[in-house]
C-alpha cells in the first residue's frame, strides 16, 4: 500500500509513506514531521481552509463558527493568511494580494526562519471548492523554497481524481514536501497517509 502510494505521487525522488487513522492525524503528523525536520515552530495556514477537528488541525482550519465554538484556547504558533477567493472580491481576491499579505506577515508577524511549514489545500474543499490562480501556488512554493519552509499540500479532500488528476496539486506544477491523503484512499474506511519527506 505504501509502495503504491509513493509511486502515485509524482516526482522522481525517494519518498516514504505512513498510514494512520484519519485525515486529521495525517495533518498532525505532517506538521510534527515539519517541526522536527526544520526545528522551527510556526505553521502558516489559510483562511477558508479545513484541516480537521483535533485541536491542532482545528487551529489550522481557517473558519471559526461552528468548528471552533467553545474549544479555545487553540494551539499557538499558527499564522493564518488569506487564500485567493476571486468570487468574494476585495484585496485578497487575487494571488498578488494574498502573496503580498504573506510577504508582509513574514516581515512583521513571524520571521521566515521561525516557520516550519506552510499547509495549503490546492483546491479548497469545505471552504467551497475554490480553485486558486496558478501563480498563487507556484509563488507560494517559491517563497517556501527561498526560506527553507516546507510545503505541506493537504489532498485529503482534493486527492484521488476528484479534480481530474490523481492529485489536485498536479494542475499547478508544484512539488510539495509533504502530501496528506485520506477519504477516497480507502473508500470510507479510516485510513490516511502522509508522504515524501525523508527522515533518518
Ligand atoms: C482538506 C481536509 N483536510 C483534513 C480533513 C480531516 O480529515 P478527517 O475528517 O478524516 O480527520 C478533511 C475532512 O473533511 C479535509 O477536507
Amino acid at each position: 500500500m505504501c509502495q503504491k502510494l509513493v509511486e502515485l505521487v509524482p516526482g522522481d525522488y525517494p519518498k516514504k509513506a505512513v498510514l494512520v487513522n484519519s485525515g486529521a492525524e495525517a495533518v498532525e503528523d505532517a506538521v510534527k514531521i515539519a517541526r522536527v525536520y526544520t526545528r522551527r515552530p510556526a505553521i502558516i495556514a489559510f483562511s477558508h481552509s479545513f484541516h480537521g477537528r483535533t485541536l491542532l488541525t482545528l487551529s489550522l482550519t481557517g473558519r471559526d463558527h461552528p468548528y471552533k465554538d467553545h474549544f479555545r484556547p487553540l494551539v499557538p504558533e499558527v499564522y493564518r493568511l488569506p487564500y485567493p477567493y476571486l468570487y468574494r472580491g476585495g484585496p485578497f481576491a487575487t494571488a498578488e494580494g494574498c502573496l503580498a499579505a504573506l510577504r508582509e506577515a513574514l516581515a512583521t508577524h513571524v520571521a521566515p526562519e521561525e516557520v516550519a511549514a506552510v499547509i495549503v489545500e490546492p483546491v479548497l474543499g469545505e471552504g467551497g471548492f475554490v480553485v486558486p490562480p496558478r501563480e498563487f501556488l507556484t509563488d507560494l512554493e517559491a517563497v517556501c523554497r527561498q526560506y527553507g519552509i516546507l510545503l505541506i499540500v493537504d489532498e485529503i479532500q482534493s486527492g484521488f481524481m476528484r479534480t481530474g488528476r490523481m492529485f489536485a496539486f498536479e494542475h499547478f506544477g508544484i512539488t510539495p514536501d509533504l502530501v496528506t491523503v485520506a477519504k477516497s484512499l480507502a473508500g470510507g474506511m479510516p485510513l490516511s497517509a502522509r508522504e515524501k519527506l525523508m527522515l533518518p
